[in-house]
């Protein structure tokens, strides 16, 4: 719990020294263009929406503005922060959301996080990231959210403790955080990296979960897309270290972000929705490019993909005894050898899950199991059942440690407090109801 105590404290004192300097306007650095102030006409409106929807679903707008079984775009999505819950809003053209909004407005609540009458937005909303948005995208999200059904449905109350409720203060951690400018194409790299930097950091927001964040909630640029904590949960590595680590190359990375799917194994926990709601509606073109910057390439050819991890010594003991609950509860749906089973469940050998340097992921997914998930072309993986009741501590770690070594080439170094840390999340989010 020091974590957010210091954070609290930090945000407060530069709060309040940045107060005087925000009351007077001077942290003022909007990226949005004068020329936006002239409305669209209702033409222009008609032949933008089109490409509006392109641009929502590859920035992932539908997934949080819309409460799961709630009505589309009418927000009520909770986001737990370390400073309490905040809520994403209305943003359908109803008088609860955006409607009545002129096309400025709109543009500067997405690219300057400041909603009419100057209220600035959470950074929830990743407004640090669609920052870099081209004009002619937000203009065509403008005419798409604003062609949708509105809904008159009230925003919920978020849950911020003092001085967190204070929304002032955002200039000064936009002041702190918000790159002041946005980021040019690179002429020193090719048309094909350019437009896989746009999908991934202006449109995907991937750093948004993949980048560490620090004390008062800033991206670390300088370690971007290194891997980071989501609710208890890794989001791994990405720059191309990671990925190589994971076993994925250029092509494959693609044929996962547009399916959920690949010889990797599939997209579970919060990389599910993303695939889910986002990526997987992308055209190949951006996630060839995607996956073209994420490798840093300029241009991809055909490769092979990464060697499979050599296996990592482990004790007999521990062997002997993973084995016989692989065995036992495993094996009959991922194969006894790892294989997995088409069309019912993924392979274990060489899974990512398996490989990444945190095992929180591969652990959460045994205590808890996963739900069954439809993927592109008619894919479906059944439901995993939880196993928390079934295994204590003692025999996950012998488990996760052997699959880790054998299939996944990783040093065994899972302890009991790691896979205790994990369950302990997991209870605390039930008893919450969640
Ligand atoms: C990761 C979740 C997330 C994503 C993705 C997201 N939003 Fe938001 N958005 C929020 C949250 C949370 C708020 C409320 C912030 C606040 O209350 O300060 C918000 C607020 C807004 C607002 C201000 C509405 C108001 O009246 O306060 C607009 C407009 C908006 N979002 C549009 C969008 C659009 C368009 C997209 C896609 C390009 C998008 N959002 C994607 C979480 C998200
Ligand atoms: C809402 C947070 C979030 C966003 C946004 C997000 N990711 Fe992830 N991602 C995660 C988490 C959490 C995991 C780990 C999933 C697990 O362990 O079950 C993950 C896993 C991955 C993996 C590893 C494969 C796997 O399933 O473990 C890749 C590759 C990846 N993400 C790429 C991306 C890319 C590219 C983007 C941007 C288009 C992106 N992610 C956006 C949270 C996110
Ligand atoms: C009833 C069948 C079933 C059993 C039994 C089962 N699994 Fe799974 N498991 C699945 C399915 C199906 C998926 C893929 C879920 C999805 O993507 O929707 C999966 C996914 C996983 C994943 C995530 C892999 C990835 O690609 O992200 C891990 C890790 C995992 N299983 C480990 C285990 C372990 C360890 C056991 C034994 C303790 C086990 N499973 C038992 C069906 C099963």
């Amino acid at each position: 719990m020091r974590k957010p105590l210091i954070a609290l404290a930090g945000l407060a004192v530069g709060g309040a020294a940045l107060a005087g300097l925000v009351f007077s306007g001077a942290l003022n650095r909007s990226v949005v263009s004068s020329k936006v102030e002239t409305p669209l006409t209702a033409e222009q409106i008609k032949q933008l929406a089109p490409h509006g929807a392109k641009v929502a679903a590859a920035a992932d707008c539908y997934a949080c503005h819309t409460a799961r079984g709630g009505a589309p775009w009418a927000g009520g999505m909770p986001f737990e922060t370390p400073f309490g819950v905040i809520h994403a809003t209305n943003i359908s053209p109803s008088p609860e959301g955006i409607g009545g909004w002129s096309r400025a407005a709109f543009h500067r609540a997405l690219r300057d996080g400041i909603a009419p009458g100057g209220r600035h937005l959470y950074p929830a909303m990743p407004y640090t990231s669609y920052r870099g948005m081209s004009e002619g995208d937000v203009d065509a999200l403008f005419a798409y959210m604003t062609t949708r059904a509105p809904m008159p449905v009230a925003n919920a109350k978020n849950g911020l403790a003092f001085p967190f409720d204070q929304r002032w203060t955002l200039a000064a951690w936009n002041f702190l955080h918000l790159p002041a400018s946005v980021a040019e194409p690179d002429p020193e790299r090719s048309a094909l990296w350019n437009r896989g930097r746009y999908v991934t950091e202006a449109l995907g927001h991937c750093g948004e979960c993949h980048t560490p964040r620090d004390l008062t909630q800033g991206l670390r640029q300088s370690q971007a897309l290194t891997g980071a904590v989501i609710e208890g949960l890794e989001a791994p590595d990405i720059t191309p270290t990671g990925l190589t680590r994971m076993g994925f190359s250029p092509a494959s990375l693609a044929t996962f972000m547009g399916s959920g799917l690949s010889a990797q194994g599939s997209a579970t926990h919060q990389m599910f929705d993303v695939v889910h709601f986002s990526t997987r509606h992308m055209d190949r073109a951006d996630l060839t490019a995607m996956a073209a910057y994420l490798f840093d390439r300029d241009a991809l050819a055909e490769e092979a993909p990464p060697a499979p991890p050599t296996p990592a010594p482990v004790a007999a003991d521990v062997t002997a005894r993973a084995e016989k609950t692989y065995a036992g509860l495993c094996a009959g749906c991922h194969g006894a050898k790892g294989e997995g089973i088409p069309h019912v469940s993924v392979p274990m050998r060489g899974n990512a899950s398996l490989r990444t340097a945190s095992a929180s992921g591969f652990v959460r997914a045994v205590l808890a199991g996963l739900p069954a998930q439809s993927f592109p072309n008619g894919e479906r993986m059944e439901a995993m059942p939880g196993f928390a009741a079934d295994l204590d501590d003692a025999a996950i770690v012998d488990l996760t440690n052997w699959m880790r070594a054998e299939w996944g080439g990783q040093a065994p170094t899972v302890r009991a407090q790691d896979v205790a840390s994990v369950r302990a999340t997991l209870t605390t989010r039930h008893a919450a109801g969640e």
